[in-house]
């Protein structure tokens, strides 16, 4: 249950842990279940970038003092972590290579998770209106409402949204979250 006082900031700051314990159950699983739970990474990082590119980093690029110096190597950090995730996608969760490049995956997120928290997310909150933050957050609540039901509607029978090849992953989410914030989807 999201609450009014939620900010988009307490969404992806509990997405990143989200991100971290999925990293550690794909390593541990195996098999169909390992399949799952990739699936399952992948779409929680096609959110959860999509939010930050489509909302949050143009605010800080536009807000903090350093934006113009903070946001583009956090963009392609995510650019090269959705490319890292086609080549596992491609590898298949069987390969004898997949554990290696998701463990290096795994850290380059990390990394790149801390450097958001630090020099982005928790200096936001200073200079921006707090209303903007909660506005925020209720749009990616719309986007989530909105994937439970394409969700929903593929019962099973059709293929989900949110499995499939992550670049395609990535850009339906993207859309999805575009229609949740009722404006153009910037490409
Ligand atoms: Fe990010
Ligand atoms: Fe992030």
């Amino acid at each position: 249950m999201t609450t009014a006082q939620q900010d988009v900031i307490d969404t992806l700051l509990g997405q990143h842990q989200q991100v971290k314990m999925l990293f550690a159950q794909v390593e541990s699983a195996d098999g169909d279940h390992r399949q799952e739970l990739f699936t399952e990474l992948v779409g929680t990082l096609a959110l959860h970038e999509s939010i930050e590119q489509l909302l949050v980093h143009p605010l800080a690029e536009q807000e903090l003092p350093d934006g113009d110096q903070v946001v583009p190597p956090r963009l392609a950090e995510e650019e090269d972590a959705k490319q890292a995730l086609s080549a596992l996608y491609e590898l298949g969760v069987s390969a004898p290579e997949f554990e290696g490049q998701l463990a290096a995956l795994r850290d380059a997120v990390s990394a790149h998770a801390e450097a958001e928290e630090e020099l982005e997310f928790l200096r936001l909150r200073e200079v921006t209106d707090p209303g903007e933050l909660t506005r925020m957050a209720e749009v990616v609540a719309s986007a989530q409402a909105l994937l439970a039901q394409h969700l929903q509607a593929a019962g099973g029978q059709a293929p989900s949204p949110l499995a499939g090849p992550p670049d395609q992953v990535f850009e339906r989410v993207r859309d999805l979250l575009g229609k949740a914030d009722g404006s153009e989807v910037q490409r």
